[in-house]
């Protein structure tokens, strides 16, 4: 895949995690095994990438891998906003939370009552707002993580979030999404063609999701070179 080659990425993989107090926080399952996969799938290929990651206890180094350790979904939407200008690839495997608490108590919050209240306030979406500002000459690449009607609202996803294409995983199936060493998608390009693929490991996933995304760069390259030029 020598399209790959040199090309600029940005990936976001694993959980975040949004303080409630000094030893608490609001998080998910993810073990960022997806996004790393792809990290190191792109590596293989000669591509430079800088891995935005949440907290996870995977190890991966790289002279062309540039990681940026990050906790909560604002300091990931930081980080990746340094990057995505100079990207040509962004890949949005991460678990944000959507929410966090509004207030962020400074003490450890003490037992009292029966019931405790915490009020949730909207992160960033990421992926939505570099939607906004992608280039036509960027890719933007999501992922939906679905436990109902996967098809619908991954489409949804793929057109409200800009996304060139959509990597559905869905919490239904066997061996797929969160921990697991592997991984069931589907791939949903953005005129909803979509290609199914079997339970695979994610080192295997990550392979068939950069093919996909390698062959609408030859795709686009092919329809550019084909512009008839009528200014004679
Ligand atoms: O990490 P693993 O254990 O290997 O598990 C892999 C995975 C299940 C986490 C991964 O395959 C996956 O599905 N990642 C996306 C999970 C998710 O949050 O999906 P979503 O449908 O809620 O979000 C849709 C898209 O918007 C995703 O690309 C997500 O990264 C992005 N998003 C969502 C919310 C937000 N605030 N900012 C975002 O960028």
């Amino acid at each position: 895949m020598s399209v790959l080659k040199n090309k600029r990425i940005l990936i976001t993989a694993g959980p975040t995690r949004e303080a409630i107090d000094p030893v608490r926080y609001i998080s998910n399952h993810s073990s960022g095994k997806m996004g790393y996969a792809i990290a190191e799938a792109f590596l293989k290929q000669g591509a430079k990438v800088v891995l935005v990651s949440g907290p996870v206890n995977i190890q991966l180094q790289h002279p062309n891998l540039k990681l940026i350790p990050v906790t909560s979904a604002f300091e990931m939407y930081v980080a990746c906003n340094f990057h995505f200008m100079e990207t040509d690839i962004a890949i949005f495997a991460a678990a944000v939370a959507d929410y966090k608490p509004e207030i962020v108590a400074e003490k450890k919050i003490k037992k009292a009552g029966d019931e405790i209240l915490i009020k949730l306030v909207k992160n960033p979406d990421i992926a939505f707002e570099f939607g906004k500002i992608k280039r036509d000459n960027q890719l933007s690449i999501g992922f939906a993580l679905e436990t109902n009607d996967e098809l619908i609202n991954a489409e949804s996803k793929l057109r409200c979030k800009n996304f060139d294409m959509i990597v559905l995983n869905s919490m239904n199936d066997a061996y797929a999404t969160f921990e697991y060493d592997t991984n069931k998608v589907t791939i949903i390009q953005k005129d909803l063609v979509s290609k199914e693929f079997p339970v695979k490991n994610k080192t295997e996933v990550a392979v068939d999701i950069i093919k996909e995304i390698a062959s609408i760069i030859m795709q686009r390259q092919f329809y550019s070179s084909q512009v008839i030029d009528t200014s004679f």
